[in-house]
């Protein structure tokens, strides 16, 4: 009988052995299958679950990216969730993903060495290749936000050659770039340390003090680009992100024109 060999599932204890945060992963699920853990954490999210609240899947059945996208999430990848109770307006929250992305490149560059870029709004590339994306979801009450869900989806030992054509090309992995597998556990665990001194500065402080940092490990600014919203599509050069975390657009006729959501597409 042949034994196929699977990765060895990363576990909670593993996990707190390298944490350093005070409430991110500090109540933790590690399931081995769920549907997607944004709609696990969402859930528990509702029912009061407490801040910093983590959960991890070995597997997603219904992984999701942005515009319901199908995210693909087989065994040995990082898809996990992170419940946030920020005291933000709901026009902030898409800010989260921004200073989520500095976070995630930081500890890439740190770990590995990899020249880990954001794409903007929610993509982790090396090249041109994405491994990371990041997708945040909130509930709200009148103007104040009362939850958001926090979704990444790293792929950390995960077998692109597997995934669909049309994936596959704009597509990498940890295990690709470095020609060997990584400890999942300690990578999570790095990227929750991260995260966590990130968030606490953007809670109190705002977005402002991340904008020139996220610059300059963006991989979109000084580029052109098409961005594609639910009404149409903007194409310029990208040439800077604001205070505010909107992404300012110089079209060819010289007018400018400032996004705070959509699809991007770089155009070279
Ligand atoms: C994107 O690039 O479009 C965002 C992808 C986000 C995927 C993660 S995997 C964990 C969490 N659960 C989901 O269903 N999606 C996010």
């Amino acid at each position: 009988m042949v034994k196929i060999k699977s990765p060895k599932a990363f576990t909670g204890n593993e996990l707190r052995k390298n944490l350093k945060t005070k409430y991110f992963g500090r109540k933790d699920f590690f399931l081995p299958k769920v549907d997607s853990t944004n709609d696990t954490a969402k859930k528990m999210a509702r029912e009061g679950i407490e801040e910093g609240t983590l959960i991890v899947s070995e597997i997603q059945e219904k992984g999701r990216g942005r515009t319901d996208r199908e995210w693909i999430s087989p065994i040995g990848g990082i898809w996990c969730s992170l419940v946030l109770r920020p005291d933000i307006s709901p026009e902030q929250a898409p800010q989260i993903t921004l200073v989520a992305g500095i976070a995630i490149a930081n500890v890439i560059h740190r770990l590995y060495n990899l020249d880990a870029r954001i794409k903007w709004p929610n993509d982790v590339l090396i090249g041109k290749r994405k491994f990371c994306g990041i997708l945040t979801e909130m509930e709200a009450r009148m103007d104040r936000v009362t939850f958001v869900v926090m979704g990444i989806g790293l792929n950390a030992n995960v077998d692109i050659d597997g995934f669909p054509e049309e994936i596959k090309e704009g597509s990498t992995s940890l295990e690709r770039e470095l020609g060997r597998k990584v400890n999942r556990a300690e990578l999570l665990s790095e990227i929750l340390n991260e995260l966590e001194k990130h968030y606490d500065v953007f809670v109190k402080n705002g977005f402002k003090e991340f904008a020139s940092t996220w610059q300059d490990m963006s991989s979109t600014i000084g580029k052109k680009v098409r961005i594609v919203q639910k009404d149409g599509k903007i194409e310029g050069e990208a040439i800077k992100i604001t205070g505010e975390g909107a992404l300012m657009i110089k079209k060819e006729d010289g007018s400018i024109e400032m996004v705070i959501a959509g699809g991007c597409l770089h155009l070279e």
